[in-house]
This record gives C-alpha cells, structure tokens and sequence, in this order.
C-alpha cells in the first residue's frame, strides 16, 4: 500500500441479553429528562416497545414517541419527526427499531440544528461540509440483525416524489451509545431473520472484498463472517439466544466493515427495492451468489480466505459460491429473481439503475452496465 489512510470507529456499544434495563440509568445519569423515541409503526404496537415505555414512566421520564414513518423513509418523515422534536423541549433523540427507524431518527438529529433543504446535506453531492452546527444527544437501539444502522454515521432517506435515495451523512451523526439487546430480537419471525441476516453476510463479503485499503475492516469481516456461517441457520430455524446474540454482534460488525464501502451486490440489490420495493435484505441474498461468482477471477486469495472463514473444506471461490446458494435454500429464500417478482421486462431498467448506483464503484473490480445486465438475466 502507499499513501495516508484514516481509520474511524464507532461509539459505546453495550451489548448483551437484558442490556435494555440500563437505558433509563443512563439517561438519568446523564440528566437527559424528555426523549423523544423514533420507531416504526409495527414496533410501537410490540410489547417489549411497550415495557421500554413502562420502564421510562416508572423513573417519570417525559417520552414522547414518534412512529409514523414509511418502510423505505422519506424527507416527509424527517420533516414531521422534527416538528415532533419541536413540540416540546425535548433534550435526547432515542432511535428504537430497524433500520427504517434508525434512518429516520438520524436524520432529525441531523435537521434539529440544521434548517435548510435536508438533501442539500446530501453527501453524494459534497453535502456534509454543511453538517457544522449541534446535534442533539442520540442514542440507538437496534431490533433487528441486519442493516446495524445503530453503529451508522449515515442516514438513507428517499426524495418523497422521486424516490430517489439520498445519503445523508456526518461522523457527528453517530449515536453516543448503541444499547444492543438481542433478546429484543427474539420474536422477529424466520423470513425476516433470513433476509436481514442475508443483508449482514452481504455487507461482511463485499466490505471484506472492496478495493480500499482497511485490513482493520478486513479483520472484522472475516470474523463477522464466521459467526453468520455458524448462526444463520440456528437463528431462522431453531432461534435461540445464542444465535440471535451472533446474528446481532455480526450485524453489527457488517457495517463497522463497510465503512470501507460495498459493491456488486448492492447495487443489484437497490433498484429492486427502489422499483418493485423488494426487501433490501431479500433482494441482497438472491443475488450475492451471482455478484460473489462474477468476483472470483483475479481475487482467488481472498476468497480462499472468505471461503476458510465460512468453514468451508473447500478453500475456493467455487465453494464459496456453492455455500451461498445452499445456504439461501435451506433459509427459504429463491434462488432465482423471478421468485421475487422480477420479470425479463425489468432487466433493462435495472440494469440503468444499478450502473448509476453508488455502491459498485468500491467493487474490487470494474462493473459495467452490460455485466449487470448479464448478472441479471443470469438469475432471472
Ligand atoms: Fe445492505
């Protein structure tokens, strides 16, 4: 390597089974008196959302919760959360939720002290030198193993009529402390536990493969590998806390590893979920087989090293892509596209939207339109 790199690191991370019963010690602690929550609507009604809320009540804390945001978070959301925010001399954002809801309590963190256009922040267009003022205190509280959008420092938010996904992102935007309980994570039923899981391996493989130089991300990827090839399984089919608990560390681990970027994939994945609003996770899964084979040539040694930490016999990139599409069997997931609504029609669209994307430009080799079409006519 040549050069001068930089390396950053997330916050606070407590971790294990009951840690949730610490969040209204740390809040008086640290004489925070009027959160206010940001959720999604489904986590509002469940009942250990409802026993959160009943543990702040019982210390008289003043919790003022905001739910009504969409499944793929748009400005609209982020403009009724701050007035929410407004409301109210609230003093700490506390996100609750997947990654939908993490988004979304990240972006007002960011509008509280920041008024203009939200998309004028977007960092695909040099936005974040605009992130210069306060943000309130921001705690995060991940439900699901997946996105682990709670050690973010980055928020995905959608044009309300376009569609089109913004990035909002600042190293200020990072929470100050993530509570990471995967007991919440317990009821989360299989189909959901596979795709989200599916995302996490996702990020591990392609963060582990981008072309930046990060062997502290490389590192954390293989390991976070590892735990997903011995938990995924356990985790959809026979859950238990063990494995729920290395589905949520490995999660975590996944977007830690893709600060050094992502790629393939993911820009498969997305115009999926922006076009026919296919699960991000779901979408990531079907075609990780497809996008790991199209990288194998000229990067045999790090698959060799993937397919080890995957405890795969075989040290390949052949086994890595054989293990992949086993594994997306035994969890139920397609193995083609068209089981999850995708028609030859599409192919051409996608194919534009996914080369416009920003994820493949960290893909440790070039991809052209014409190879994402072939990739998806390949798993059409
Ligand atoms: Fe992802």
């Amino acid at each position: 390597m040549s050069g001068i790199s930089q390396f950053n690191f997330p916050t606070t991370i407590r971790f294990g089974p009951g840690v949730i019963e610490e969040l209204p010690g740390y809040l008086e602690k640290n004489q925070l008196k009027h959160p206010l929550i940001v959720t999604d609507p489904v986590i509002a009604g469940l009942p250990f959302f409802k026993s959160i809320l009943q543990s702040l009540d019982n210390k008289r804390f003043r919790v003022d919760v905001f739910s009504d945001i969409h499944k793929n978070p748009v400005k609209s959301d982020v403009y009724r959360g701050t007035e929410a925010w407004d409301a109210s001399p609230h003093d700490v954002i506390i996100g609750i939720g997947g990654g939908a809801a993490l988004d979304v309590a990240r972006a007002i963190v960011l509008r509280v002290y920041h008024r203009e256009d939200l998309f004028k922040y977007d960092d695909l267009i040099g936005g974040d030198v605009y992130v210069t003022g306060d943000v309130p205190w921001f705690v995060t509280v991940p439900t699901t193993a997946g996105t682990g959008s709670e050690v973010g420092r980055s928020a995905i938010i959608a044009d309300d009529e376009t569609h089109q996904k913004k990035i909002l992102f600042s190293p200020k935007l990072i929470a100050r402390i993530v509570f990471a309980d995967p007991a919440l994570t317990m009821d989360i039923p299989p189909a959901i536990t596979a795709a989200t899981g599916m995302d996490a391996l996702t990020h591990n493989m392609e963060a582990y493969l981008a072309k930046d130089y990060h062997p502290i991300c490389d590192g954390i990827a293989l390991e976070g590998m590892h735990l997903i090839s011995r938990s995924i399984a356990d985790a959809v089919l026979r859950p238990d806390i063990k494995s729920r608990s290395n589905m949520l560390m490995a999660s975590m681990m996944g977007a830690i590893a893709f600060q050094k970027g992502l790629g393939v994939v993911h820009s498969l994945a997305h115009p999926m979920s922006s076009l026919l609003d296919t699960h991000h996770g779901l979408a990531n899964a079907i075609n990780l087989p497809y996008g790991m084979r199209f990288n194998i040539k000229g990067f045999e040694e790090k698959f060799s090293r993937m397919a080890e930490a995957l405890g795969l016999k075989e040290k390949s990139g052949d086994a890595v892509v054989e293990y992949l599409f086993s594994l997306n069997e035994q969890l139920g997931i397609p193995e083609k596209l068209r089981g999850a609504d995708v028609q030859q029609k599409h192919l051409e669209i996608l194919a534009d939207l996914a080369f416009a994307d920003f994820a493949h430009p960290n893909n440790p080799k070039p991809v052209t339109r014409e190879d994402f079409l072939r990739l998806y006519t390949e798993a059409l």
